[in-house]
């Protein structure tokens, strides 16, 4: 939510900033602004409310700001209507001090109404501008920039990354953390703050990771942390592996085309560096063998796709470990007092590893002394790096908002965390054991056999994009595979559909279908094929029009009971959601690009989600 940008440079800020939020868009696009420190020691702001192309459109018509040291935003509105007034930087009302930041500040009512009693005015809705007031304030009243940051951080609540600037500090930027991601950037020709690395890497690959409550000072040459207390903190730095390509679209029209496309590669790199001599090896686990023995219960927790991916670990889990296994929406664990101890492990999947409902669940588990074990994508993350273990995906930088290569991996890393930990507790035969390892290697193969021809899913896109309601159904493992399959479709193509499972129908829900009612129908999981069926057959005898999934062992049962039938190569039954999710993904992606969708960035949506 919200992308901040920051830059103490040695060239000129904007196109260092622009370029920056250009990476950052998908964190929020209702606006975009910046502010640079001008030659002459002056801060100027441009901000329009919008896309970042309405800012640069902006910038190229009036005079870009020059200046070497700048700060950027890219918002997704919590407080206050997306508009000129309330995109960001916000200044003080002085214009001395300029704030950008990413999060919400809780107490900013309390704030706002001593500060206007005070005489000063407001010129936005924002909980920002109440930061960025008060700061002010204390400066005028201190005359030291890192007294007034300090004593506004004693008096704000909530969650915070900010990059501020004074213009009468011209040569340095500061920035500062709670409860929100934000990474500094050492280069030649600068130092960088943002709230990810996508936006950093065409300038260095040195990251150092912000925890809560440091501050850190920004020049060109060098960066100053310092903690809570402001003592001067040394902090380790990180070498940033991924390429800058992988955040690019290269040649596809959209990132989520290329991000569904380059599912075989991402697999195969969580896959095969953790597979040796016909074993899977989870080094990360091997620190940590009493995790596995002494686990009685496990919660999966996690938001949004991720929880999707928890619904299927929970029927895999299971039966894979004989232990009770219960998946939860991250935003209710933690409030829901779940009964924990040193006996639970909490697995915690998360693409960004910042969502903060997800975060919370995480330390509200350590604080009742269950183990965390987390699934995540992006490196260096908070929920990483607060995790007693942490498997990554290394599935690459994941831009399009709707998520795909990353729900794929999350869902085989799960799967080989319990194939490992079922034959460290014994519960796995040996044949099934090197049957599963095998089919792990080849499942990057399988995945790209289903991606071979996606014009099959363009054509079929094309009959049914008019459609303004869907219901997916599916029993056991493809139950959990249609909220995922649901959930794309609804957001990224705006039509409204719900996942069912298919035997529950019929308590309610059926009412609700008539004749031509799209119901995509997943019978990939060969046990309970023929009640599959049954529950094709009931809604097409109420009109459905039925789009049906399949595997090659399955497809016979329902061959001409559907108006379209997606097969999908058979494997082993833990792993066919992998594939099965596959065409359900392509159908939404071609569904929205019929209806002109903006795809890569669906409205009111945000990739990373940090606000509760
Ligand atoms: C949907 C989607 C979201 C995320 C959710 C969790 O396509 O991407 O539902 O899965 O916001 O995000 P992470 O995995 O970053 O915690």
């Amino acid at each position: 939510m919200c992308g901040i940008i920051g830059v103490a440079g040695k060239t000129e800020a904007v196109p260092v900033l622009l370029d920056g939020l250009e990476k950052l868009e998908y964190r929020g696009y209702d606006s975009a602004g910046i502010a640079v420190i001008s030659k002459e020691g002056k801060l100027q702001v441009k901000k329009s409310k919008g896309r970042l192309c309405v800012l640069r459109e902006r910038l190229r018509d009036e005079n870009a700001p020059d200046g070497m040291i700048g700060i950027g935003h890219t918002r997704w509105a919590t407080h206050g209507e997306p508009n000129d007034a309330n995109a960001h930087p916000h200044l003080g009302q002085q214009g001395k001090i300029a704030v950008v930041h990413n999060g919400i500040i809780e107490n900013y009512m309390e704030i706002k109404k001593s500060l206007l009693r005070k005489g000063i005015t407001f010129c936005s809705d924002t909980d920002t501008e109440v930061v960025v007031q008060l700061l002010e304030y204390y400066y005028e009243k201190c005359k030291n920039l890192m007294d007034a940051v300090y004593a506004v951080l004693g008096r704000i609540k909530g969650a915070y990354a900010m990059g501020i600037l004074c213009c009468d500090y011209p040569g340095q930027m500061i920035a500062v953390r709670q409860d929100a991601p934000l990474l500094i950037g050492c280069g030649k020709l600068g130092s960088y703050l943002a709230s990810d690395v996508t936006a950093l890497l065409a300038h260095t690959r040195t990251v150092a990771y912000m925890e809560d409550g440091e501050v850190a000072v920004l020049t060109p040459d060098s960066v100053q942390f310092f903690d809570r207390d402001r003592s001067p903190i040394e902090k380790e730095t990180h070498t940033i592996k991924w390429d800058v390509a992988a955040a690019e679209k290269g040649g596809y029209s959209h990132f989520m085309l290329k991000e569904i496309m380059e599912q075989p590669e991402a697999i195969r790199k969580t896959v095969s560096p953790r597979i040796a001599g016909g074993e899977i090896c989870l080094e990360e686990l091997e620190a940590a063998p009493e995790l596995i023995k002494t686990v009685c219960k496990i919660y999966i927790v996690a938001c949004g796709s991720a929880y999707h991916v928890g619904m299927i670990g929970k029927y895999a889990l299971e039966k894979l470990l004989r232990l009770p296994v219960e998946a939860c929406l991250a935003s209710e664990f933690r409030y829901s007092e779940p009964l924990l101890d040193e006996h639970t492990l909490v697995i915690v999947i998360s693409q960004s590893g910042e969502t903060l409902d997800s975060m919370a669940a995480l330390r509200e588990a350590k604080k009742q002394g269950a183990k965390v074990l987390s699934i995540v994508n992006v490196m260096g993350s908070s929920i990483a790096r607060e995790s007693d273990v942490v498997l990554y995906t290394w599935a690459g930088p994941e831009i399009a908002v709707a998520t795909t290569k990353a729900y794929t991996t999350q869902m085989v890393l799960l799967f080989m965390l319990g194939v490992y930990m079922s034959k460290q507790l014994g519960h796995m035969d040996h044949e099934e054991y090197r049957t599963l390892v095998e089919e792990f290697s080849q499942l990057p193969d399988r995945a790209a056999e289903v991606l071979k021809d996606p014009d099959e899913y363009q054509k079929a896109a094309f009959g049914y994009f008019n459609h303004n309601s869907v219901f997916f159904i599916g029993r056991n493992i493809d139950y959990a595979l249609g909220l995922e399959g649901s959930l794309k479709l609804k957001e990224i193509s705006y039509i409204h559909s719900e996942s069912y499972a298919a035997g529950e129908l019929k308590h309610g829900t059926i009412s609700l279908i008539e004749p031509g009612t799209l119901v995509v129908a997943l019978a990939t999981y060969a046990p309970l094929i023929e009640k599959s069926v049954s529950n094709i057959v009931e809604v097409k005898a109420r009109g459905a029009d039925v789009i049906a999934l399949s595997t090659g062992e399955t497809a016979d049962k329902i061959k001409g009971q559907v108006s379209q039938l997606f097969v999908v190569p058979k494997v082993h039954p833990l792993l066919q959601p992998v594939l099965g999710v596959i065409p359900l993904q392509l159908f939404a992606y071609y569904v929205a690009l019929n209806r002109g969708c903006d795809i890569d960035k669906p409205r009111n949506l945000a990739k990373s989600v940090t606000v509760e």
